[in-house]
C-alpha cells in the first residue's frame, strides 16, 4: 500500500477544494500514487507544490506556464532546495521581463492618456517602435480582405 496523504488530507493542508486538487492533477501539477484500494495518495512535497501554484497564479502566471516549470522537479520525491532555486530563477526572469514591459508601457502611457489619437506615426501604444512600418506601406491591418 502506498503511504501518503489522502486527497482530503491534502485539501485540509492546502485550503484547496478536493475538486481543485483533481483539476491540478489533470494539468500535471501533482501526480498521486494509488494505494491497494485504488485511492490517491499524495506526498508531503505536494503541499509545497500546490502552495507554489497558488502563489504563482497570484503573480499572474497561467497554469500551463506553472506546469511547465514544475516538470523540472522530481515527480515522487521531495524537491531539494537546489530544485526550488532553479524553478524560482525561471520565474524571476519572467517577472523581471514583465516588470520591464510594464515600466515601458507606463512611461509611454503618459502621452496617450487623454489623447486617444492612436496615430500610426506617433503613438507608442498603438504602434510601438513603429512595427507597422516593417509590414510595408498601405492599410496593413486590412490585408485579410484581399485574400
Ligand atoms: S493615443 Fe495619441 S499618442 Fe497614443
Amino acid at each position: 500500500m502506498a503511504a501518503g496523504l489522502s486527497i482530503g488530507d491534502l485539501a485540509a493542508r492546502t485550503g484547496l477544494a478536493v475538486s481543485a486538487i483533481r483539476f491540478y492533477e489533470t494539468h500535471g501539477i501533482v501526480a498521486p500514487l494509488r494505494n491497494a484500494g485504488g485511492h490517491r495518495r499524495y506526498g508531503r512535497a505536494d503541499i509545497r507544490r500546490l502552495s507554489f501554484v497558488m502563489a504563482a497564479q497570484k503573480l499572474g502566471f497561467s497554469l500551463d506556464e506553472i506546469a511547465d516549470h514544475l516538470r523540472g522537479l522530481p515527480a515522487h520525491k521531495a524537491p531539494s532546495k537546489a530544485d526550488w532555486t532553479r524553478i524560482s530563477k525561471g520565474f524571476r526572469r519572467k517577472i523581471d521581463a514583465r516588470i520591464a514591459a510594464l515600466t515601458d508601457l507606463r512611461d509611454k502611457l503618459d502621452g496617450c492618456i487623454g489623447c486617444g489619437c492612436l496615430s500610426l506615426q506617433s503613438c507608442a501604444l498603438y504602434n510601438p517602435a513603429d512595427v507597422k512600418s516593417a509590414e510595408g506601406t498601405g492599410p496593413r491591418n486590412l490585408t485579410g480582405l484581399d485574400g
